[in-house]
């Protein structure tokens, strides 16, 4: 087991049956010595810095009807919100004097969030704000929206892949959803100049360790500059809330192997890891995860964006809680960048 993660430190690759092997049989030392060299490589690209993004939960109406998530379309008991532009743009003031310099607007596929609404948002932003970083997670789109909005001054892009398999998307989504499309998608934003990032969950029903060994290949092959990695979390809402969530232990591993092999991703530790613990969150930074992106939302509606139970979007989750958060990584040796921080390729 130690030979597999030594080779995937040194060579950043390892095939199919490699992947495999690492995940379902690592033991203590081995996952000891995965952490060691993920942490390592973390340090020589960004030293102990760990950036932070101000995420800002657009809206949560959603056409889409994903299995596993708390705001889909089904799911009558949403208290349903969309933020006006206002409110989208002093949150945006309220970060920027926390010290944000990335905005992530993220929400669900509301049929109101069109290119005439988001283009000029997105250039008052970019106006308003030319030292930060606009990041969108907003779903699929068209190409020529997505290239619309990239000229309009969004840089990057988030959207998780979800699974690579298309067997196991099909378990986690309506016949409406294609797989074929998300691929798309991810390809065309890579394809416009989006820094653009791919992820998925852990332990979502009828997951397997193939599957997510399909998702580290199909990222081996992709090499998204963003990475979101973390535990699936049932919601009792949706058809999958009956099903216990994902495990830490395995989300840390696929973060020090993604860390390994794509050195100088970013990658954050994400709410759903803070959500179960907060210590799992400050392991994730100690596995090479270096973004933590926490809720710049108005605190009023941060509780209806439920994605899944007990999401953390206080505390040290929230974007006032940088204080807390910065005290909380320098007992583990890091501390909070305050820069912008663009993807920087290794060569
Ligand atoms: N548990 C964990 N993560 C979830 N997501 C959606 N629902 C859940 C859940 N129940 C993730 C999806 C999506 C991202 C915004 O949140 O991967 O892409």
């Amino acid at each position: 087991m130690d030979a597999l993660v030594e080779r995937l430190a040194h060579e950043h690759v390892l095939d199919a049956q490699g992947y495999a092997s690492l995940l379902a049989s690592c033991d203590e030392t081995a996952f000891n010595l995965l952490q060691k060299y993920a942490a390592e490589v973390a340090q020589s690209h960004f030293g102990s810095r760990v950036y932070i993004r101000g995420l800002i939960e657009v809206s949560n109406y959603c056409r889409n009807n994903c299995y596993y998530c708390g705001i889909r379309r089904d799911n009558r008991e949403v208290s349903r919100y969309r933020l006006t532009d206002e409110q989208i743009l002093s949150a945006c003031e309220n970060g920027y004097r926390l010290g944000f310099r990335t905005f992530v607007l993220q929400g669900g596929e509301d049929a109101h969030l069109t290119d005439e609404r988001l283009v000029p948002l997105v250039e008052t932003m970019h106006r308003r704000y030319p030292d930060c970083a606009i990041t969108l997670s907003l779903g699929e789109r068209s190409h020529s929206s997505y290239k619309r909005l990239y000229d309009a001054g969004a840089s990057r892009y988030l959207l998780r892949h979800e699974a690579a398999s298309r067997q196991l998307y099909e378990q986690l989504h309506p016949v409406s959803m294609s797989w074929h499309n998300r691929m798309k998608c991810i390809e065309e934003l890579q394809q416009i100049g989006f820094q653009t990032g791919m992820g998925m969950m852990v332990g979502v029903p009828g997951q397997s360790i193939d599957h997510l060994v399909e998702d580290l290949l199909l990222m081996q092959q992709m090499r998204p500059h963003m990475v979101g990695i973390g535990p699936f979390i049932p919601h009792s809402l949706t058809p999958l809330g009956h099903h216990p969530a994902g495990s830490v232990r395995l989300t840390l591993m696929l973060i020090c192997i993604v860390r390994l092999m794509l050195p100088s991703a970013l990658i954050p530790s994400t709410t759903a890891l803070a959500s179960l613990s907060s210590q799992a969150q400050l392991q994730g930074i100690q596995c090479g995860a270096n973004v933590i992106m926490p809720n710049l939302s108005p605190s009023d509606v941060r509780d209806s964006y439920q994605i899944y139970e007990g999401k953390a979007a206080f505390g040290s989750e929230a974007a006032e809680g940088l204080l807390i958060l910065s005290e909380r990584l320098a007992e583990i040796g890091y501390e909070i960048s305050y820069e912008k921080g663009d993807y920087k390729s290794d060569n």
